[in-house]
């Protein structure tokens, strides 16, 4: 009989287990909302990237059946075959105009277009430079494209600098910056970054993935917010979070459009958004434009959350945005929190290695536009006790 060659996966799992670090998936019985069935049980739901509430929101609902009705299920295609229909020009169309840019090419996710958009403008020579808290579509982006990678401290301007310093004057520099960081909340030092690219002559790139939907007038992210524009030469969005469909987006000049439409892997090699997620992102940017209330609820829940969370006692780090860690140290206790959390009807998942560093692991809470006051009081209450249980907080 022929020896399983993958044997030395299920080895590397037992450790996983050994370690209480393996996490089955939990799978939701219910829509993507703020109060869930999962695994089987009504929790308040503290997981979701779903900011405002736009995964069931009626507009976007009637939008996606409509274009399902008129155009089908599926595109067919790649972009640059038959895969391009009028709404896919229509939500691009769409997109500029909200970001203020020339142009915009979507991408089938924020990752693809991250990862397919440095590894197409950058080659062997060139230099990113990036900081350490960069998500992993960038860094995946980073080492397909074959430039050098400098890494500076998670927002260390002055290390940056230091780097871009000891380059040659004429060497193609990128630096990159999230807006928004995944997993700890804070915004990257954008300002700062967009100065230094400007005086070394580099080429300067956020990934708004957290930022979409969230910071800035109507949510048109961080750029908007720190009164960038025209200063950032890439803008990477995510409609896959608070936008509540799929899909990612890279806005910037009609050069920058067009060389990537010629040149991105993802938008040459892999199928576009089925027409009904096309339709589904341009209700979702109607939203924001005629809801912007959305965004003020999303901020006060999150502002009734987050210090909610810092008078219980917990850790909240440096966020400042929706995203608040709980940060508890060890993986397995994280793990154990976010298990205790869970049966006493509070879904918050647990982060470990190699996402966050050794010693800084967290359970990460996201609230939404559409959380009742009760679930959020609940859910603190909740917090509170289980986190005494754990020997956490006093
Ligand atoms: C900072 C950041 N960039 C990009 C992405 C990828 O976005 P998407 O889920 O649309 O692929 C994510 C999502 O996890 C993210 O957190």
């Amino acid at each position: 009989m022929r020896r399983d060659p993958l044997t030395f996966l299920a080895s590397e799992l037992d450790t996983l287990r050994q370690q209480g670090l393996y996490r089955p998936l939990r799978v939701l019985q219910t829509a993507q909302a703020a109060r869930i069935s999962c695994d089987g049980q009504s929790v308040v739901n503290l997981s979701s990237n779903n900011y405002l509430g736009l995964t069931t929101h009626p507009r976007l609902r009637a939008m996606a059946v409509e274009a399902l009705d008129r155009y089908g299920v599926g595109s067919g295609s790649v972009r640059t075959i038959a895969g391009t229909m009028e709404i896919h020009m229509e939500l691009e169309r769409r997109l500029a105009a909200f970001k203020q840019t020339e142009a915009v090419v979507v991408f089938q996710s924020g990752f693809t277009a991250n990862a397919g958009t440095v590894s197409s403008i950058l080659t062997k020579g060139d230099v990113v430079i990036s900081d350490e808290l960069n998500h992993a579509s960038i860094i995946d982006g980073c080492r397909l494209s074959r430039a050098e990678i400098k890494v500076f401290p998670h927002r260390d301007v002055d290390a940056a600098r230091a780097i871009v310093c000891g380059l040659p004057a004429d060497q193609r520099k990128l630096i990159i910056s999230d807006g928004v960081f995944s997993m700890d909340g804070d915004l990257g030092a954008l300002p700062a970054l967009c100065a230094l690219a400007e005086e070394f002559g580099g080429i300067m790139m956020v990934d708004d993935a957290h930022a979409s939907g969230v910071f800035g007038r109507n949510g048109r992210g961080t750029i908007d917010h720190f009164q960038l524009h025209g200063r950032v030469d890439i803008q990477v969005g995510t409609l896959s979070k608070a936008m509540g469909a799929l899909g990612g987006y890279v806005a910037g000049n009609r050069a920058l459009i067009d060389f990537l439409h010629h040149r991105a892997r993802p938008f040459l090699f892999s199928t576009s958004h089925p027409p009904s997620v096309a339709a589904t992102c341009i209700a979702a940017i109607d939203v924001l434009e005629q809801e912007p209330t959305l965004i003020d609820r999303l901020w006060e829940n999150t502002t009734f959350f987050k210090s909610g969370l810092q008078a219980l006692g917990f850790d909240t780090g440096l966020s400042q945005s929706p995203i608040t860690p709980v940060i508890v140290g060890e993986a397995s206790l994280a793990a154990r929190l976010s298990d205790r959390l869970f049966a006493e009807g509070v879904f918050a998942q647990s982060i470990g290695f190699p996402t966050v560093p050794h010693g800084k692991a967290r359970v990460r809470t996201i609230v939404t536009a559409t959380h009742t006051r009760e679930e959020l009081q609940f859910a603190l209450e909740t917090f509170g006790r289980v986190g005494r249980e754990l020997g956490i907080i006093d």
